[in-house]
């Protein structure tokens, strides 16, 4: 059955994607390319190293490491300008009420995600004291679909993976999910996120109860 959620951030709970897109856009107007919305999906889920490559690779550069140290620096910068300005009304619909409805009914609640601004984005929102357990990308050394991020928040709650449900807008995550032996569900398109045990467009009404009667298996 079960006695944990593990939640992704940024796409699930705060809808951070769009800051993190008007910041690679503008770096890769700097370097002289345009960086779409189609482009930006690749994105999600993905470590800020990583992305900068598929960045580059978009814009046909080769860059040397120090180079690539420099411009994701600077990308940072633009990003935490933004998020250092977020406040709770940024929190997605139904993400608040559903973190407290776990609570209430006795799951055990993680953070798992890939950022290194995790704790600025929760401080900010003042999502902080909704959790048991925070892992984020200070926290880890391989990125989604790697399942470090979530077994490490599933030994921190003292919760086997099997108990664990994990809340993922990105594939990775998604695939991180089922490497850790967990069950997940995908927050957004089918089309995307097929391998998902459930997807549903946000969290907007999910509660415990719902979770229960979509997916009594969850709870066997
Ligand atoms: C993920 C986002 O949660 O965190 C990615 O989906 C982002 O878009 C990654 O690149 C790393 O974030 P940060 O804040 O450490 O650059
Ligand atoms: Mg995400």
């Amino acid at each position: 059955t079960i006695k944990a959620c593990l939640f992704d951030l940024d796409g699930v709970l705060v809808d951070t994607a769009r800051y993190h897109y008007e910041a690679w856009k503008r770096l890769a107007a700097d370097l002289g390319f345009e960086f779409t919305q189609t482009d930006n999906e690749r994105l999600k889920g993905v470590s800020r190293m990583a992305s900068l490559d598929i960045l580059l690779s978009v814009g046909q550069l080769h860059k040397s490491e120090a180079e690539k140290q420099e411009l994701a620096a600077r990308k940072n910068r633009w990003y935490v300008e933004a998020i250092s300005k977020m406040g709770p009304e940024e929190i997605l619909p139904g993400a608040l009420s559903f973190l407290k409805d776990c609570r209430e009914s006795g799951l055990k609640v993680a953070l798992g995600s890939a950022s290194k601004n995790a704790m600025t984005i929760l401080n900010n929102t003042g999502l902080t004291p909704y959790f048991d357990v925070i892992i984020d990308g200070t926290k880890t050394s391989s990125a989604k679909p790697d399942p470090e991020v979530f077994l490490l928040g599933a030994s921190g709650l003292e919760v086997e993976p099997e108990h664990c449900v994990v809340f993922e807008d990105a594939e990775a995550g998604i695939e991180a999910a089922r490497r850790a032996g967990m069950r997940s569900v995908g927050i957004g398109s089918p089309a995307t996120l097929g391998e998902a045990d459930l997807v549903i467009p946000s969290l907007e009404g999910m509660t415990v109860t719902r979770l229960r009667q979509e997916m009594p298996a969850f709870f066997i």
